[in-house]
């Protein structure tokens, strides 16, 4: 496998190569049936086994009671920014937005285009969105609290929870989904896009608690009330099988391989503590970040000189590292460093960033 790049792209994202392979191999015929898992019916007995594996892996990963329901729902995660307020902003009620950035602003937006209560109790914007701000005075009339637990764009991330004194926690996990252990108690709702840490595009991971469903009108359009994904077990139609699939190869990967959630933590810190040290070491790379919301999935930062940064993409990708540019809406670098990025690749970026420095200092 040598002729894999160092893959650094914020999404879809690198994969484990043992999962590729795993795949490669069931190609043609998952398990002797002699056909594809894209090729099969959905409500065979083999699909109906995998779609059920994803679920019982999820929930045995987060170590999830079964007050908990896993739903695998079209869309991405930014039909949850939709389906969110329309689910559980009943009449007459504000839910609490934190805003952080790109994503829990568009999170924001859907609300407010349905003419939901909407209040953002919180924000960094003054901030460049280049930390977590403090969180006080939450109501506890909130129906919920949203927040977005890793800023794909800026680099941030949560690392303690608000207390929300009882009012569900909603999340947007698409980027730091399964890479540390959580207390999932407060939440009401998690979900996240397949494309960072479990899989290919194609759907999303939604985290339930049963007494969110509820909490749902009647009459929302069939497709867009969680409380269909939950009564027909994701399958109300054609559920997005291939990714389904490849979810429950990297969740095997996740339990069998790595070891679980404690484990996979701790690998990731020491790859974001490794680049972070790099950068530290003097002014030539400046993390955009601050220094206790700094992620440990996307490492974001700048050159002092700017006029390099553009030299050292082209470096980089000469080196075998891709992936490296930044969302076009900051610029900069970034390196997304998510659970299949493996610290060998974080090695060949921290030696690439090193001679980069020697070199153009
Ligand atoms: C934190 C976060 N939320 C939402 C999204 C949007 O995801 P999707 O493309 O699945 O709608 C992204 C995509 O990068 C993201 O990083």
């Amino acid at each position: 496998m040598n002729d894999r790049i160092h893959n650094f792209s914020a999404g879809p994202s690198a994969l484990p190569t043992a999962v590729m392979q795993e795949m490669q191999e069931d190609l043609l015929s998952y398990r002797g049936s002699g056909m594809s898992v894209m090729e099969m019916s959905h409500r065979g007995d083999l699909f109906m086994g995998i779609i059920d594996e994803a679920r019982t892996r999820i929930k045995r990963l987060y170590g999830l009671s079964d007050a908990y329901e896993v739903l695998f729902v079209h869309g991405g995660a930014s039909l949850q920014f939709a389906m969110v307020p329309m689910n559980f902003i009943g009449e007459g009620q504000t839910a609490e937005y934190i805003e952080t950035g790109t994503w829990s602003t568009k999170a924001i937006a859907e609300a407010r285009i349905q003419n939901k209560g909407v209040r953002v109790a919180a924000s960094s914007g003054d901030q460049d969105f280049t930390c977590i701000p403090e969180v006080k005075g939450l109501s506890a009339e909130a129906p919920f609290v949203h927040i977005t637990t890793n800023n794909t764009v800026r680099g941030t991330q949560w690392h303690d929870l608000p207390d929300t004194g009882g009012v569900p926690l909603i999340a947007d996990m698409s980027s730091d989904i399964l890479s540390r252990p959580l207390d999932t108690r407060p939440f009401g709702m998690i979900y996240g896009g397949a494309q960072k840490n479990m899989g290919p595009s194609g759907t999303a991971v939604v985290i339930l608690r049963k007494d969110m469903v509820e909490k749902i009108p009647h009459n929302l359009p069939t497709m867009l009330s969680y409380r269909t994904y939950v009564e027909k077990e994701s399958m109300f139609n054609t559920p997005a099988t291939f990714p389904i699939y490849a979810i429950s190869l990297v969740t095997k990967w996740l339990e069998e391989t790595v070891g679980g959630l404690a484990a996979m933590e701790a690998v990731n810190t020491r790859k974001a503590e490794a680049l972070y040290a790099l950068m530290d070491e003097d002014d030539f790379y400046c993390g955009t970040a601050a220094k206790e919301s700094r992620s440990l999935m996307n490492a974001t930062f700048r050159l002092r000189n700017r006029e390099l940064e553009p030299l050292f993409i082209e470096k980089s990708l000469e080196c075998g590292l891709a992936g490296l540019k930044g969302h076009k809406s900051v610029g900069g670098i970034r390196a997304s460093i998510y659970n299949a990025v493996s610290e060998a690749s974080v090695e060949a970026l921290c030696t690439f960033m090193d001679d980069f420095r020697r070199t153009n200092r």
